[in-house]
């Protein structure tokens, strides 16, 4: 039988065929990212390099050699490749499990073409059940916290972590997320917010999702 991490190397592997020889990948964050960039690795005489969405990505990414370039040297790039914690066939995505989301968010906005490597079980008809990740200026915790209790949620501080960016990460359960797109803006509306962890707006343009029966290629 295959395990949830057999799916994971699999759908990294499908991933590669996705990347244009000599280019500038972006690179997303957690497990799957992290088998991705293994089977780069395997490639990376045919890239340029990568830009990476967290230091996390950065330091795997160079310890197999791959050079790592600023967003900012590397401009706009063909193809991100990132994982989710769960995503619906509309593409819309909660991501930030692994915290990175902000970087995540503006990686993908910078790129033309967002590959989303999942395992089978994140694939859901309605996001939400995951804890929504938002990235907040610490001293805006408190107020944050309680507009998003006005809204109908629950956050949870995530305890002992602090963003690649000198920032903390409320955990939001209870939100009943019907409208991504609108919930995604209403959340960045709130002052102190830094990032919420839905990608709508911005959404998958093709899902790989590993399943038993193998990789399974989806668009919108
Ligand atoms: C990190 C993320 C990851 O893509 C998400 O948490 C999925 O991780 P994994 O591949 O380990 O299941 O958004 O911020």
């Amino acid at each position: 039988m295959m395990s949830q991490d057999d799916l994971k190397r699999a759908v990294a592997k499908a991933a590669i065929a996705h990347i244009p020889v000599d280019c500038i990948v972006g690179v997303g964050t957690g497990s799957t990212a992290n088998y991705f960039i293994d089977e780069l690795a395997r490639i990376k005489h045919e890239i340029r390099g990568a830009v990476a969405s967290s230091e996390a990505s950065a330091t795997r990414l160079k310890e197999h050699g791959i050079d790592v370039l600023s967003l900012n040297e590397a401009g706009s790039l063909p193809v991100y490749v990132d994982g989710a914690d769960e995503i619906t066939r509309h593409m819309h995505m909660i991501k930030g499990g692994g915290g990175a989301l902000t970087r995540e968010k503006i990686v993908a906005a910078a790129s033309k073409k967002f590959i989303c490597v999942c395992d089978s079980t994140k694939l859901v008809d309605v996001l939400g059940k995951f804890p929504l990740p938002i990235e907040v200026i610490p001293m805006a915790r408190s107020f944050v916290a309680r507009q998003l209790v006005a809204l109908g949620g629950q956050p949870r501080l995530r305890e002992g972590f602090t963003t690649d960016n000198g920032n903390v990460i409320l955990d939001v359960l209870g939100l009943k997320i019907m409208n991504p797109v609108e919930l995604e803006s209403t959340l960045d509306h709130i002052a102190g917010v830094v990032t919420n962890g839905l990608f709508a707006r911005r959404a998958a343009d093709v899902l790989l999702l590993g399943t038993p029966e193998g990789v399974k290629t989806m668009t919108a």
